[in-house]
């Protein structure tokens, strides 16, 4: 049987393993090397916890193929369950810029995504935003990260001509004005890019039958507890802010960034949830603009239709 580890060794890896824990330091990865100037393999630094308080443990980890192949991802329980039941090795991809490392496994039959969280509530927000049917759904996770399922489609940006029929455009915009509007109703202020960023990213996935949902909700605010926020939360508000750039670029020291967040929080408690979730329209008006600068004019207007309907209904 693949990773044959008993329930009592599965729980010891994975409390290892989640939360991410820091990087090792330079001693334990030198005494992790097979041999002195020898690389250590590439699968075991997620696992390094166990080096001397477990080491036979660590020592089957480094020999395991499964172990070689998906590294702490096979310990995720989404995975884990399945290859113990005798499912092929996934095939994995990599991406992820804010976060770290986002890691797909694409199954035969099914593509899991798992994610280190970006904020402390992100698993609460990703829960409901799954729930709602906005954003993908959650599945069994470890401590600290995300897993959930794969959203198939082609990103906003990315959509072949044929597929940006006046029609389709609509009904994009309907989905898309739906979706914030549905987030809103349930505490959720988005403060992302929906449809592109100057450099043509977006998180808007639409699928071939039409289907959109969003993904990535890291910088997401759960508006449950306004006026009271975490620090967390009001750095996740201000970070989207272009003057925050500005501000950080130039405080001399942590202090000032702290004063700012302090500042900042008081004028969030003061602002009514309205005045915050309708930011979200303000970043889909400017996305929209963006990707009209690289999909052309004419998807401004049927967008906007369909945006208009959506977010009313
Ligand atoms: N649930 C998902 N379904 C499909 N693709 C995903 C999913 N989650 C992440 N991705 C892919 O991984 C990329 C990075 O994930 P994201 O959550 O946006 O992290 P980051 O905060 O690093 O931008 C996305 O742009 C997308 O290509
Ligand atoms: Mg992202």
């Amino acid at each position: 049987m693949p990773l044959d580890y008993s329930p009592e060794e599965v729980a010891v890896i994975r409390r290892a393993i989640a939360p991410s824990p820091p990087k090792p330091p330079e001693e334990v990865i030198d005494a992790m090397r097979p041999a002195p100037g020898m690389p250590v393999p590439e699968h075991m630094p997620p696992f390094w916890k166990l080096f001397d308080l477990e080491l036979p443990l660590f020592l089957r980890l480094t020999a395991d193929p499964t172990v070689k192949a998906l590294s702490r991802y096979a310990f995720f329980p989404e995975v884990f369950e399945r290859l113990r039941s005798g499912s092929d090795l996934p095939k994995l991809e990599f991406s992820g810029r804010a976060r770290g490392m986002v890691v797909t496994l694409i199954f035969a039959d099914r593509a899991v995504v798992i994610k280190p969280l970006q904020s402390v509530r992100e698993d609460q927000l990703a829960l409901i935003a799954g729930q709602i049917g906005v954003g993908p759904v959650q599945l069994e996770t470890l401590p600290g990260y995300l897993t959930e399922e794969f959203v198939s489609g082609t990103f906003f940006t990315e959509l072949p001509e044929e597929r940006q029929t006046d029609d389709h455009l609509t009904q994009i915009g309907f989905q898309v004005g739906k979706m914030l509007r549905q987030l809103h109703q349930a505490d959720i202020y988005y403060n992302d890019v929906t449809f592109s960023d100057p450099k043509g990213r977006s998180h808007l996935l639409v699928a071939l039958n039409g289907a959109c949902r969003l993904i990535d909700f890291g910088i997401s605010l759960n508006l449950d507890q306004h006026p009271e926020l975490t620090r967390d939360e009001v750095h996740n508000f201000v970070r989207t802010l272009p003057m925050y750039r500005v501000f950080r670029s130039m405080a001399e020291d942590e202090s000032h960034v702290d004063r700012f967040l302090a500042d900042y929080a008081v004028k969030l408690a003061a602002s009514s949830k309205l005045e915050i979730t309708s930011r979200d329209l303000l970043f889909a008006q400017q996305g929209l603009k963006t990707a009209a600068r690289q999909m052309g004019e004419r998807i401004v207007e049927p967008i906007k239709d369909g945006f208009l309907g959506g977010y009313a209904v």
